[in-house]
């Protein structure tokens, strides 16, 4: 079966459930009975399967997270309330207070947030390394130590594009035992394979292209059974990030539709970076599947399409970006992206605000960059628009 027939009749729910529904129901119950109180205390001792309390487990949620891994090809999969709390829970159920984690700079602003704030006050220490060349970045600033017990990545990343390679860096962390975590939110095993390529974990923040229409925020782990053994164990029952069942319900629903959406997307999305690039008014374009893009042959390599994003950065720099964004009338400015209707918003200022000036700079983010994030809507329309923008700064 291709991936665009998985995706929709993969795994058939008609055939295990009992009313022969072609779609999943959603169990709303946050509590399961017990048969006999040895039932429960069986259920406790995890010697029986079963439900006890949605916290520890729910049905459309399982349904989700079991569909999620077998288009990943991953063995086990475990939802979340959000992106953040699947990212959070994964740096937790690897390190604790004297371990060190090795990350991968630039990353989403809400990551760095996280791990500049939150991580170093429980003793957990973060080492940086250069996205576009992680591997040998890390080994040149020698960041590998007995303590160093996960690298953390995330490619495409937010918002410049670059790209890890996904497969060195496996390579360089299972020569030392630690395993990889990579953030895939932008591609999607849709044009993505981390566990193919060696990777341990993937997550999401399924709130974009997963949903694909801004109306649900949730992520999801997808590992091996014994990595998910060690997640579960340590952090989601007793932290409480789980995913409700009823956005388990509207991204089982959102993903059958998301190879055509990403098509639709991907095909707008290069007709665009083009024009962009032909654009006097803009410096810079990145798309990982522009000629132009410094790490095109890797974007080849390890993607099948370039994804939906877009960023660019103009001549005069943000206060242009300012007044860019002032005259659309038809792409919304909003954060958030993946969704069927083009977004558009400022990093800089918006979802990376939690980097300083000095931080932005380090990161390789330009003040000035500006991330698109491609619809589905008539490319003209989309283009139109942008020419409006345009307009503005004359
Ligand atoms: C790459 C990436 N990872 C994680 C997140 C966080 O996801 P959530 O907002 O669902 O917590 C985002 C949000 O924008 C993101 O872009």
């Amino acid at each position: 079966m291709k991936i665009e027939t998985k995706i929709v009749v993969g795994d058939r729910i008609d055939k295990r459930d009992p009313a022969r529904a072609i779609v999943p129901p959603i169990y709303l119950s946050a509590v399961y009975s017990f048969e006999k109180a040895e039932h429960g205390a069986e259920l406790f001792a995890g010697e029986r399967d079963g439900y006890i309390y949605t916290r520890l487990g729910n049905p459309t949620v399982e349904e989700f997270e079991k569909k999620m891994a077998m288009l990943e090809g991953a063995e086990c999969g475990l939802g979340f309330a959000s992106g953040m709390a699947a990212i959070s829970s994964t740096i937790l159920a690897f390190c604790g207070a004297g371990d060190n984690v090795i990350v991968s700079e630039p990353i989403y602003g809400g990551t760095f947030a996280l791990l500049n704030k939150v991580i170093p006050r429980l003793g957990i220490e973060v080492r940086w390394a250069k996205t576009s060349d992680f591997a040998n970045d890390i080994e040149a600033k020698g960041l590998i130590d007995e303590r160093t017990k996960l690298f953390l990545t995330e490619t495409p990343a937010n918002p410049t594009l670059d790209l890890v390679d996904l497969k060195e860096t496996a390579q360089l962390a299972h020569k030392h035992g630690i395993p990889v975590a990579v953030d895939t939110t932008f591609a999607s095993f849709y044009l993505q394979r981390p566990i193919e390529l060696g990777v341990d974990v993937v997550v999401y923040s399924t709130t974009k292209y997963i949903g694909g229409h801004s109306d649900a925020v949730g992520g999801v782990v997808l590992s091996s059974a014994e990595h998910m053994r060690q997640i579960k164990k340590n952090t989601v029952v007793d932290l409480g990030g789980t995913m409700s069942p009823f956005s388990a319900f509207i991204f089982l629903r959102g993903l059958q539709t998301l190879a055509v959406r990403i098509d639709r997307m991907q095909e707008n999305a290069i007709k665009i970076a083009r024009w962009l690039e032909s654009r006097p008014e803009v410096e810079r374009v990145y798309y990982p599947f522009l000629e132009s893009h410094p790490q095109f042959e890797l974007a080849k390599r390890q993607m099948s399409g370039g994804s939906g994003i877009i960023t660019f950065i103009l001549k005069d720099g943000r206060d242009a970006g300012r007044k860019f964004l002032d005259k659309l009338e038809l792409l919304i400015v909003a954060v958030s992206l993946g969704a069927v209707t083009t977004l558009i918003e400022h990093p800089g200022s918006m979802t990376h605000s939690a980097y300083s000036a000095e931080n932005l700079k380090k990161a390789g983010i330009d003040e000035g960059l500006i991330r698109l994030s491609v619809g589905i809507e008539n490319v003209d329309d989309i283009i139109e628009d942008l020419e409006r923008g345009f307009e503005a700064l004359k």
